[in-house]
């Protein structure tokens, strides 16, 4: 079976990650994470967009060479993934040697079959956005803002046929459901598709700009950045290699809602296209973190510093807030305080005091020793049923991109399981002599750390550190396929449990 490939956008190397940046890493983390549960081969693909104007003017500021300021946030970037434990299987900078030969080599093949050409070109471009604008899109007479500077040129430059696919494409689109996710996002691309477009032009003269590509057939222009960014997704599936054919078409490009209208869902299939090579299976928009309203971005807002997030509560807090907190394709606000409620409501009072909670009984009452269970009454019915409508409502979440939802579900699990303990109140029935008692706390126990431990399975791809250790603490030594994890097996049975823990330190 070809195996799950996932990307996510590559970052711009001009500046130090955000918030913004860290969602989408873990976001799709999260769904690799997801699907090698189910026990599939996934490969997961990030990196970092070197090229183009923004990173050149931002070296020339800091009076760095480029290289030398992509390979400072390079490590920057990869620093703040390992510490989020971000499981990328590669990491593609687009100055690499077999990035740039692929990106020649498409140019090439598309200049051979002539759908690049030579034309003057007379314009406005946004240095901020890296693209060419239209007139049109001016309100009363100015820019809109987050173009930043937008400069009149005119010049030389290669385009490619872009337009010609324009009918094409408006039908692939509405014969392929999935391409687009969230739906709302198709509508969007088809109105913006209802408007002729222009070819888009794929050079820039190399006095305007050094920093990028050389164009193979013309070398004193380099690619437009873009063009060249878009390309990296086919050079980390090893283009023309034997891997290609396991990993591509890609199963889902994820990225921000500001960059699926044009690059990804306009120039990125036509190039495909017109290359002859399959087109990724779905494209995936995610919202974007807002402060005070606004798009957080390095050059309009206040920015949300990851680290320190991750520093003061952990990488598995930050992860779980990011995901719980925001509904895929829409926009959510920041606020510390709203982390601060979710991590002092869900993760310590709800998940991190039922750990407490069950390693703490099990000392004082079976030495530490998960017992058996041996009766079933309607308590524990109960705690049944409702694993069984939460982890199946669960993988349908996932499936469906809703991982708010799907940890909504699960914590909504763990607060019944602490609702069981205060029915069945251990403290009580070990006061008692009878046997049936004795059997009904054993039954409890049993029933709580099974319950910890399939909440822990469904946890796993949000939290992967919390979900580990919970499994130790258990005496789990290894998580195991979705589909074996989460069958109430009372496999705990006669494990040895740690002593005590604590997951999440009130804050
Ligand atoms: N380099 C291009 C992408 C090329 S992909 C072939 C780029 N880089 S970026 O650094 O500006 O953004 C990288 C990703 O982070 C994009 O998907 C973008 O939408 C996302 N985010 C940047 N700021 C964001 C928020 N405030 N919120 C959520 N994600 C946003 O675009």
């Amino acid at each position: 079976m070809k195996s799950y490939y996932i990307t996510t956008a590559i970052d711009y190397a001009n500046g130090s990650p955000h918030l913004g940046h860290a969602y989408e890493k873990v976001i799709t983390d999260v769904i690799a994470r997801y699907h090698r549960q189910l026990g599939e081969n996934v490969y997961f693909l990030t990196g970092l967009d070197e090229h183009g104007q923004k990173v050149q003017q931002t070296a020339e500021k800091l009076n760095l060479e480029p290289q030398v300021l992509c390979d400072q946030i390079a490590d920057e970037f990869q620093n703040l993934w390992k510490k989020l434990s971000i499981s990328n299987d590669d990491y593609l900078r687009t100055t690499q040697e077999r990035h740039k030969k692929v990106v020649a080599e498409i140019l090439q093949n598309l200049f051979e079959k002539d759908e690049i050409y030579l034309a003057d070109y007379k314009g406005y471009y946004s240095v901020r956005v890296e693209q060419f604008v239209q007139t049109r899109e001016m309100v009363d007479g100015k820019w809109p803002s987050e173009y930043g500077e937008v400069v009149e040129v005119i010049e030389k430059n290669y385009f490619f046929k872009l337009s010609k696919y324009q009918a094409w494409l408006i039908d692939y689109i509405k014969n392929n459901d999935e391409f687009i996710f969230p739906k709302f996002r198709q509508k969007q691309v088809l109105e913006f598709l209802k408007e002729p477009i222009n070819d888009l032009c794929i050079s820039r003269p190399k006095k305007r700009l050094s920093w990028g590509i050389p164009l193979p057939f013309d070398t004193n222009y380099v690619t437009y950045v873009w063009f060249d960014a878009l390309i990296n997704y086919i050079t980390g599936a090893g283009y023309e290699s034997d891997n290609f054919k396991d990993l591509w078409p890609a199963d889902c490009h994820v990225i921000g809602k500001d960059i699926l209208v044009p690059p990804h869902a306009v120039y990125w299939p036509i190039m495909l296209k017109a290359c002859d090579i399959p087109l990724p299976i779905s494209l995936l928009a995610h919202g974007w973190w807002l402060t005070s309203g606004e798009k957080m971005s390095k050059s309009t807002g206040e920015i949300v510093d990851p680290i320190q997030l991750i520093d003061q509560y952990g990488p598995d807090a930050f992860r779980y807030f990011v995901t719980r907190e925001m509904n895929i394709g829409q926009d959510s606000e920041f606020s510390l305080q709203l982390f601060m409620s979710r991590y002092n409501s869900d993760l310590a009072n709800d998940l991190g005091n039922l750990v407490s909670r069950f390693l703490n009984m099990s000392k004082r009452y079976c030495e530490s020793i998960v017992p058996k269970a041996e009766i079933e009454e309607e308590p524990e019915a109960d705690i049944k049923n409702l694993w069984s409508k939460t982890k199946s409502e669960y993988c349908e979440l996932c499936d469906g991109f809703q991982f708010h939802q799907a940890l909504d579900r699960t914590f909504t699990f763990i607060r019944e399981i602490n609702r069981y303990i205060e029915i069945r109140s251990p403290w009580k029935l070990a006061k008692s002599e009878e046997n049936t008692d004795r059997k009904i706390l054993e039954t409890t126990l049993a029933t709580i750390g099974e319950s910890l431990r399939l909440s822990a399975a469904l946890l796993y791809p949000i939290m992967p550190n919390i979900s580990t250790q919970i499994y130790q603490l258990v005496g789990i030594e290894k998580i195991g396929l979705m589909n074996e994890e989460l069958a109430w097996s009372n496999c705990l049975e006669g494990n040895s449990v740690a002593e005590k823990a604590i997951l999440f330190p009130k804050k």
